[in-house]
């Protein structure tokens, strides 16, 4: 089996009035592709956002090659291999390409 690259481990995640993740995991294998499915307001985009550091979890920890990210925000995460593409593209706010980044995790938030 493939070594692991990303385990997410009970996130949860409130704004006010609503619980957008209860105790969450996920975990990923180099190699493999998955497709996060869930209705409107299930939490997708908000899950892969406290992935890339964008949002952060009230709860639970995130792990990139065994290793506990401690403190993460985008900078850490593109760094440790997490590239997200935004639904909303504004890619002059992207600090990522394909050419910059060697082991990417490419997390693309699309929705139809
Ligand atoms: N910044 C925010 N402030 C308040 N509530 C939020 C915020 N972001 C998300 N939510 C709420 O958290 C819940 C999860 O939202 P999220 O956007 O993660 O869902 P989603 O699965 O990506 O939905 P969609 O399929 O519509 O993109 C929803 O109830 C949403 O209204
Ligand atoms: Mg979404």
């Amino acid at each position: 089996m493939a070594e692991e690259f990303l385990r997410m481990t009970g996130i949860s995640k409130s704004y006010p009035g609503v619980k957008a993740l209860d105790g969450v995991s996920f975990d990923v294998r180099k190699g493999e592709v998955h497709a996060l499915i869930g209705e409107n307001g299930a939490g997708k985009s908000t899950l892969i956002k406290i992935l890339a550091g964008a949002e952060r979890a009230d709860s639970g920890e995130v792990a990139i090659e065994g290793q506990t990210i401690r403190h993460p925000t985008p900078e850490v995460m593109l760094d440790s291999g997490i590239a997200v593409i935004y639904q909303e593209l504004d890619n002059s706010r992207s600090s990522w390409s394909p050419q910059n980044c060697r082991k990417c995790l490419v997390a693309a938030i699309a929705s139809w």
